[in-house]
C-alpha cells in the first residue's frame, strides 16, 4: 500500500483520472486527490471525494491547522499529475505555488510522474517543450501523450494515455522508487524531445523485445472454438514495463480486449499457428522474446465450414460428435531451436502449473525449463481461483543453469513484470 497524491489539472482528460483513481484504490493504495480549480470545471469535487473516500481541496486555506500544503507532499510515496495541462507544466517548471497542487509539487521528495495532455499545437509549442525539458531534467517522470483523436475533430499527439497504461508506469515506479529531489539534477539537458519525454527509465533503451500475450483460440466451426482462460493482463504488463524502460516493443496479442500500452506495437492474432508466424517474424530482429501467451497445445484436426448441428434422431438421442485433436507446434521450443548456439534473443517462457502427485509447482517448473531450453522460466501457480483474469500474481523465476529462484508477489502484474525484466536485464 502506497500513499499517492493524484493531481488533476484542468483538461477534458480529467475524466480519465477517475479510472486511474479507481485502479489505485482497487490495488489498495491510499489516494488523496488534489485537483486544480479548473479541473473541478470538468469533474466536480463530489466525484473525487466519493471515489477516494477523502475530502478534496484545491487551495491552501482549507484545514490550515493540518498544514496540508506541506504535509501531503512530504508524506507521499508517489505524486502523479494526470492530466498535466500546459498551464500546470509551466507553473511547475517555474516553481509557482498558487494553489494546493503546486505546493505539493514543491514539497514532494518522492518520485513525481506527470502525464501531459493538451491539443497538439500546445504540446508542440516551444514554451511547453522547454517546460517539459526542465521538469524531466529535474528527475520528474514524463509520460508522453499518446497520438490520436483529440477533443475536437482533429488528431495528433496530445491525448492522455489510457488509465491502465498510466497505472502500469506508476506501479513500476513504486516498485523501484528512485527519489526525486526536485532540487536540481546532474543529468544534462537533452535537446531531443523524444529522449526528454521517454516514459520513465532507459535500462532497455535500444533493445527490441517481443511479448506474446493472451490465449489462443482453435476454431472448430464458424461459431465454436477451443480456448483457455488467459486474460492477457500479465503479457500486457510485461509490454508496458518494457516500453517504460525504453524498449521497442512488439506485443503479439491473442484474443485480448485490453488497451494497448503507449508506444507498443500490437499484432493481433487468434490461433496458435497465427501466433507462431507473428512471433517468429518479430523475433528475427529481437533481443528478447517473452512467451507469456497461453498457446493451445492441440487444435481440432478438422475445421467444419458449417456449424456442427446436433442430430434429432429419436433412436439415438445421446449422439455426440467425437472431436479429433492434433498437436500444435511448440512455439517456445521452436524459438530456442532456431536460436541454436547464438546468445540472442534471450528467451523467456512461462509455465502455468498446478502441482500434482508427481511433484510440486517448482519441481514441474524445473523440468519444464530443462525441456524447453529457454533462459528463464516464469512459473506461476494456477487454479480456478488463481491468476487468470486477476490483477495480482505470484511467480517464481527460474534461470537456466542456476539453482537460484527469484520469488515475486503476491503483487500486481506490473510489479511481477518489473521482476521479470530485472532478471532479463541481468542476462543481457
Ligand atoms: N508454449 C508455446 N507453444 C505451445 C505451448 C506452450 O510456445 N504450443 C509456451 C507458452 O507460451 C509458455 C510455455 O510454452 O511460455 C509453457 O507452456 P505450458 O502450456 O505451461 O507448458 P507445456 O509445454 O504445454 O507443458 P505441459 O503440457 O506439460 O504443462
Amino acid at each position: 500500500m502506497a500513499r499517492i497524491v493524484l493531481g488533476v489539472s484542468g483538461g477534458i482528460a480529467a475524466y480519465k483520472a477517475c479510472s486511474l483513481l479507481r485502479l489505485f484504490t482497487e490495488a489498495g493504495h491510499d489516494v488523496t486527490v488534489v485537483p486544480t480549480a479548473s479541473a473541478l470545471q470538468f469533474v466536480g469535487a463530489p466525484t473525487w471525494e466519493a471515489l477516494s473516500g477523502k475530502p478534496v481541496h484545491t487551495g491552501v486555506w482549507d484545514s490550515v491547522h493540518e498544514v496540508p500544503h506541506v504535509r501531503l507532499g512530504q508524506t507521499a510515496d508517489l505524486v502523479v499529475v494526470a492530466p498535466a495541462t500546459a498551464d500546470l507544466l509551466a507553473k511547475a517548471a517555474h516553481g509557482l505555488a498558487g494553489d494546493l497542487l503546486t505546493n505539493v509539487l514543491l514539497t514532494a521528495r518522492c518520485p513525481v510522474v506527470m502525464a501531459p495532455a493538451m491539443h497538439t499545437e500546445m504540446w508542440e509549442h516551444a514554451a511547453t517543450q522547454a517546460n517539459v525539458s526542465t521538469l524531466a531534467e529535474r528527475g520528474i517522470h514524463i509520460i508522453p501523450p499518446a497520438s490520436g483523436r483529440l477533443t475536437g475533430a482533429d488528431t495528433g499527439p496530445g491525448r492522455l494515455p489510457e488509465p491502465e497504461a498510466l497505472y502500469a508506469v506508476c506501479e513500476r515506479i513504486l516498485a523501484h522508487p528512485a527519489p526525486h529531489t526536485g532540487v536540481g539534477s546532474e543529468t544534462p539537458g537533452s535537446p531531443d524531445v523524444s529522449a526528454r519525454t521517454e516514459a520513465t527509465t532507459s535500462e532497455l533503451a535500444g533493445r527490441s523485445v517481443v511479448v506474446s500475450a493472451g490465449g489462443t483460440r482453435e476454431p472448430l466451426d464458424p461459431v465454436r472454438y477451443l480456448g483457455n482462460r488467459s486474460s492477457g493482463k500479465q503479457g500486457y504488463a510485461l509490454a508496458a514495463v518494457a516500453a517504460s524502460r525504453g524498449a521497442s516493443v512488439t506485443l503479439v496479442a491473442a484474443n485480448t480486449s485490453l488497451v494497448a500500452p503507449p508506444g507498443v506495437t500490437v499484432v493481433p492474432v487468434s490461433t496458435a499457428l497465427e501466433l507462431q508466424a507473428a512471433v517468429e517474424r518479430a523475433a528475427k530482429d529481437a533481443d528478447v522474446v517473452v512467451m507469456a501467451a497461453a498457446v493451445a497445445d492441440f487444435r481440432p484436426a478438422h475445421y467444419t465450414d458449417a456449424k456442427i448441428k446436433k442430430t434429432h434422431d429419436p433412436a439415438d438421442p445421446d449422439a455426440a460428435p467425437t472431436i479429433t485433436l492434433v498437436r500444435n507446434p511448440d512455439v517456445l521450443a521452436g524459438l530456442v531451436e532456431a536460436r541454436g548456439e547464438e546468445a540472442t534473443p534471450v528467451i523467456v517462457g512461462f509455465a502455468a502449473e498446478t502441482g500434482d502427485e508427481q511433484g510440486g509447482v517448482l519441481q514441474h517448473g524445473r523440468a519444464k525449463l530443462a525441456r524447453k531450453g529457454c533462459d528463464l522460466l516464469v512459473v506461476n501457480e494456477v487454479g480456478l481461483d488463481k491468476t487468470f483474469g486477476l490483477d495480482d500474481n505470484t511467480v517464481h523465476i527460474l534461470r537456466q543453469g542456476s539453482s537460484h529462484v527469484v520469488d515475486a508477489g503476491p503483487a500486481s502484474k506490473e510489479v511481477v513484470a518489473a521482476a521479470v525484466w530485472d532478471a532479463v536485464q541481468e542476462i543481457l
